[in-house]
């Protein structure tokens, strides 16, 4: 069974507009090091094409929606996030593709380090054969 998972983040509800919010070790399963987030992302563009090697993240539809589709090698699974209270937790060494962007959304990232190249692996063959050598 795949690690990735749903996480239902904590809500306050008010008239006046919702609250969600995120407290270090709370409610992500790591410690988180780094938060970005995309924006401005045309109609039609794809965004992740990568994996992480030890990064942790918890990626979160802040406003508007899009589609993740995790790959660990052996199962792969499309995420349709539409909700800003719902976290969608991503474990290393999980291939990740995201598009389907609505006008306007914000896909806000929390991760569990600092921005480093090396963590990366960005060529789809090379992951695979790296998670069939760890099975
Ligand atoms: P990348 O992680 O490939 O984007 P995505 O997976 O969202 O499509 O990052 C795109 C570029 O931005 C790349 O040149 C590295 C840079 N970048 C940083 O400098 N710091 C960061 O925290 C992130 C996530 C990316």
């Amino acid at each position: 069974m795949p690690d990735w998972r749903i996480i239902e983040l904590p809500r306050i509800h008010d008239a006046r507009g919702n609250l969600t919010y995120i407290e270090a070790n709370q409610h992500l399963p790591f410690s988180f090091a780094r938060v970005y987030y995309l924006y401005d992302v045309p109609g039609g563009a794809a965004r992740g094409g990568h994996a992480h090697r030890e990064l942790k993240q918890c990626v979160i539809a802040a406003s508007g929606s899009f589609t993740v589709v995790l790959d660990n090698g052996k199962e792969r699974q499309s995420f349709f996030l539409n909700r800003s209270f719902y976290g969608l937790y991503i474990p290393p060494m999980t291939w990740r593709e995201l598009d389907n962007f609505s006008s306007g959304s914000v896909c806000v990232v929390i991760a569990s380090r600092p921005y480093e190249e090396k963590d990366y692996i960005r060529d789809y063959d090379a992951f695979q054969r790296q998670t069939t050598e760890t099975a």
